[in-house]
């Protein structure tokens, strides 16, 4: 058991160790005050600045960085819906239509995703984003993993239910407990044919 097995102590201590921090400046106002001067100061001190450069401006040297595309660093809501939520559902299809050979595959794709999303946002609300995301999906990958390997339904079921459950658990410590992730319900509208490789 390493220290980010337990999940929910995890959680449960994070968002008061937040809160707390935030309050903290704020708490007294001769301090809020002062910041306020300080901010005015800073204020009057970048208007100045920014009047004196701007003639500058146009002399500078005629550089390609004017007409290049902003990067784009998609936001962990994209990266959610673009790379995260289709492999989880391809995982359940894939295991339902008796698949293993893909659900081994797509659960190897589906850390890759975890691990990119936690380097494309390495902090979120404070929080470190790579050590939530390997505390809560630590032991679901490890079940899931034992599940395929045996080919065992009954295992890989509940294995799966843990993995809602992290990203459920991560969804609520993040203030976005409105979405919520269980087991894909209906028909698949998917153009993947699950066990016909190689035939
Ligand atoms: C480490 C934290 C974390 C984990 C684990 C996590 N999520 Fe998320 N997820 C978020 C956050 C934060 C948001 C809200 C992002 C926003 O809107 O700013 C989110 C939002 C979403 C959304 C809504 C996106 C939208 O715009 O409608 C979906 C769908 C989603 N997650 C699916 C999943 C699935 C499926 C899993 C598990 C396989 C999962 N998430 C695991 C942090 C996480």
């Amino acid at each position: 058991m390493g220290p980010y097995s337990t999940g929910p102590t995890y959680f449960s201590s994070a968002p008061f160790g937040i809160a707390t921090m935030n309050l903290g400046p704020f708490s007294a106002v001769s301090k809020s005050s002062l910041a306020f001067g300080v901010l005015s100061a800073s204020i009057v001190i970048l208007l100045t600045t920014a009047f004196v450069r701007v003639p500058g401006a146009h002399a500078g040297p005629p550089g390609a960085s004017s007409t290049q595309p902003p990067t784009y660093l998609p936001s962990i809501s994209d990266m959610m819906i673009e790379t995260i939520q289709p492999r989880h559902e391809r995982i359940w299809r894939a295991e339902q239509a008796g698949d293993w050979d893909f659900v081994a595959y797509e659960l190897g794709n589906l850390r890759g995703a975890f691990g990119r999303l936690g380097r494309a946002h390495p902090t979120e609300q404070n929080t470190p984003l790579p050590d939530m995301i390997e505390s809560v999906t630590k032991q679901p990958f490890e079940d899931l993993k034992v599940a395929i390997n045996r080919r065992d339904g009954a295992e890989f079921g509940k294995a799966y239910d843990e993995l809602s459950e992290a990203c459920n658990s991560c969804h609520q410590a993040l203030n976005h407990g409105t979405v919520v992730i269980g087991r894909p319900a209906g028909a698949a509208q998917s153009d993947l044919i699950f066990g016909k490789a190689g035939r």
